[in-house]
């Protein structure tokens, strides 16, 4: 199914697992995406905008805006139709020093938020604020043309998530937020378009199968 290009993509990794996953992650995307359009995976075609982001290109495309991570044994895929998303998915690696990555990384905000959880909730938090900084970003499409510390993910303390932008005062009310678990210790958040709609989440059981797992009213 995999194009030229991705085929070179997935033979440029050092390690087999590393190529094994791009090359399922890429197989199930085109097959995802191929449901959507109603086109064979292996007819779909994608390009980049100007800060890397990819898209599927029209006219199979026309109304499919999509964002896909990975981590570990996961891949995450968000299909947004005509509206913008932005998906994170990450493994919780519970030796790494959080509290120096995220003053690495993080706002003053952010960190204050973090600096206040109890220390065995440390790498959760962590790896939430994380994923919502990442999914904003990749919903954005910005690559790291936008700072990370352009952008803040306030979560306010009925644990509900407010997100920021420097260069944009309604950030806030142009995007929502989903966050999910899609398997035990991967957290994971969407950032998608704010407007009413269903979503659906759907595991993908080999390349044959696959079961809606749940809804949300957006
Ligand atoms: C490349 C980047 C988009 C995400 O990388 P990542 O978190 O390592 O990896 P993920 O698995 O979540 O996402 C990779 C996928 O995002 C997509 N992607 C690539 N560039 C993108 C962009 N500019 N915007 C949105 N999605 C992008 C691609 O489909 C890519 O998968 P592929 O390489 O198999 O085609 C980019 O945002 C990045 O490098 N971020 C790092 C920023 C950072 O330092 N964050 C730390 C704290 S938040």
């Amino acid at each position: 199914m995999l194009s030229s290009q991705e085929a070179e993509q997935a033979r440029r990794f050092i390690f087999q697992k590393d190529r094994n996953r791009y090359v399922a992650a890429h197989g199930a995307l085109r097959l995802i995406l191929g449901w959507y359009a109603g086109e064979p995976p292996e007819k779909l075609s994608f390009d980049r905008e100007a800060n890397g982001k990819p898209f599927l290109q029209r006219p199979a495309g026309g109304n499919l805006r999509y964002n896909l991570s990975h981590s570990g044994e996961y891949v995450l895929v968000a299909v947004g139709g005509k509206r913008r998303v932005g998906v994170d998915v990450e493994s919780v690696r519970t030796h790494i020093d959080c509290l120096k990555l995220s003053r690495r990384f993080f706002t003053p905000a952010e960190n204050a938020w973090l600096e206040a959880r109890a220390p065995e909730n440390l790498a959760e938090g962590f790896f939430r604020l994380w994923v919502l900084k990442e999914a904003f970003l990749k919903a954005l499409g910005a690559g790291l043309s936008v700072p990370l510390s352009g952008i803040d993910i306030v979560i306010h303390p009925d644990d509900s998530v407010e997100l920021k932008h420097a260069r944009d005062r309604l950030a806030g009310s142009r995007w929502q937020t989903v966050e999910m678990k899609p398997a035990a210790g991967y957290p994971a958040a969407l950032v998608v378009e704010r407007g009413a709609g269903t979503l659906k989440a759907w595991r993908l059981n080999g390349w044959e199968a696959s079961e809606m797992v749940w809804t949300q009213t957006l």
